[in-house]
């Protein structure tokens, strides 16, 4: 082991290098001018594996092409016990980058400013899955004989709900049957408080339009006589939440379990302070559903987003118009026990009820995915537990997690495998923001969690 460790703490420079190297795709994958990019970036990480010693393959699908890369297991058909077999998933996508005009230097130029890299997709994902690869590297590299055998799996289309990886997953089950899989795409509370995440919230996706009159109108010779939709989507959605932060869609909160008094103690030990996360946001205030913490608020109870709001004349300076329509870009984070089918089909109906007859409405239904829940006491959980401890030097917390990583699902149902979720983002990454970062402490001490990991998985 010790080899592995020295070869990581003798590589870091060439690993920042080939990092940057990563970073530079712009591997978007939500916007269709990107797509030669997402196949540039899986044919990069596909010799790059190939590079550090593993079997590595493009396989192209109808979206976004998947990288697996696996380790070459020479001596399986001598043997006659196999080996574990761990899977390690991470994507390549990235978000979009804009607004361009608020990052300081642009997104697919990494920056290095003092133990932080600045890029899009630096913590969501790239740097996330890098660390793992690095860790195999090390091994691989020192002729260190790897415990187990490891395959990995770097879609292209995470951001976009992972389409085309469940088609893939159960076409190739066989391949990819596996004791557990281990995923680091979720975050940790501060540098020196790694985590384990045992829960994740599921979401559905929608967008409605409310049409009006057929064309922008003037407004001085039209309004007051017609519907305008964006107000009339305004008071819609103004409905859906009362003032106390309660969804007040009948059913919404159907199935949700309360929290039990222990996970409450747990959550409180979650290091970040109201104030704290207040300044994180640069927020006034916060805000959430009375009777929750705001850590609670976010990593276990449900909410009604709208991610974006569309109607009329958005250039400079004024138009008098009426707008022809109006529209609303929707997420619900879900809780463990809600059905994502179920809330879909009342939020719907609860929207067709409460539009007004003066526009007519329009639901279109974007991806779904139930949330995702764990046990934190299993023998891989404590395993995890103690390679996060001997990287981070301090004890891990669990945690439950606000987003949605809806694939881990998939490998439930169709390999019958639990994911480990060993996130080493943090809080002010900036995921999805402008800015996003990287903290090149998290980068290393995730190559060397994951180098712990293989030992831990299968020791005993
Ligand atoms: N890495 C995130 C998910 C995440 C972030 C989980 C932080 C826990 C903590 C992932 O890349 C992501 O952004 N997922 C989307 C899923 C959606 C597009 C289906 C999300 O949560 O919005
Ligand atoms: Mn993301």
């Amino acid at each position: 082991m010790q080899p592995v460790l020295d070869y990581l703490k003798q590589n870091q420079p060439r690993f920042l290098a080939e990092f940057c190297d990563y970073l530079r795709f712009a591997s978007v994958s939500a916007q269709p001018q990107h797509k030669k990019d997402l196949l540039a970036c899986a044919e990069w990480l596909v010799a790059h594996c190939q590079g550090i010693g593993l079997d590595a393959r493009l396989c192209p699908t109808a979206g976004h092409p998947i990288v697996i890369a696996k380790t070459k297991n020479g001596s399986r058909g001598r043997s006659l016990r196999r080996k574990p077999h761990y899977m390690v998933y991470g994507h390549y996508d990235v978000q979009p980058p804009e607004p361009l005009e608020l990052w300081t230097t642009p997104p697919f130029e990494p920056r290095i400013a003092g133990r932080n890299i600045f890029a899009r997709g630096s913590t969501d994902n790239k740097g996330q899955n890098f660390a793992h690869l690095k860790a195999v590297e090390a091994y691989l590299k020192t002729g260190t004989p790897l415990p187990c055998d490891l395959t990995f799996v770097l879609e292209g289309e995470e951001e976009v709900g992972s389409k085309h990886l469940s088609s893939f997953l159960k076409k190739n089950r066989r391949e990819l049957a596996c004791d557990a899989i281990v995923v680091s795409d979720t975050g940790m509370p501060a540098p020196k408080h790694p985590a384990l995440t045992y829960a994740l919230r599921g979401i559905i996706a929608f967008e409605i339009t409310l049409h009006g009159p057929a064309r922008d109108l003037h407004s001085g010779i039209f309004g007051g006589a017609v519907e305008n939709p964006a107000m009339a989507l305004a008071h819609l959605l103004a409905k859906v939440r009362d003032d106390k932060g309660r969804i007040k869609i009948p059913g919404f909160y159907d199935g949700v379990a309360p929290l039990s008094k222990y996970e409450r103690e747990q959550i409180k030990r979650y290091p970040l302070s109201d104030a704290g996360l207040k300044k994180l946001l640069g927020a006034s205030q916060l805000f959430g559903e009375r009777g929750f913490t705001p850590t609670e608020q976010r990593s276990s109870r449900p909410t009604f987003e709208i991610n974006g709001l569309t109607s009329g004349y958005q250039g400079e300076g004024s138009k008098t118009i009426v707008p022809a329509w109006a529209r609303a870009k929707i997420t619900c984070r879900l809780v463990p026990n809600q059905k994502p089918a179920h809330v879909r089909k009342i939020v719907c109906a609860w929207l067709k009820k409460n539009c007004p007859p003066t526009v007519r409405m329009e639901i279109k239904a974007g991806h779904g995915a139930e949330a995702y829940l764990v046990s934190p006491t299993s023998q891989p959980a404590q395993a995890a537990l103690r390679a996060l401890e001997k990287a981070f030097g301090t004890k891990p917390i669990l945690m439950r997690e606000g987003g949605s990583i809806p694939i881990v699902n998939e490998f439930k149902k169709v390999l019958g495998a639990d994911t480990l979720l060993l996130g080493i983002g943090l809080p002010d990454d900036n995921a999805h923001s402008p800015n996003e970062k990287f903290n090149l402490d998290c980068f290393e001490n995730g190559q060397r969690m994951s180098a712990y990991l293989w030992q831990e998985l299968t020791a005993g």
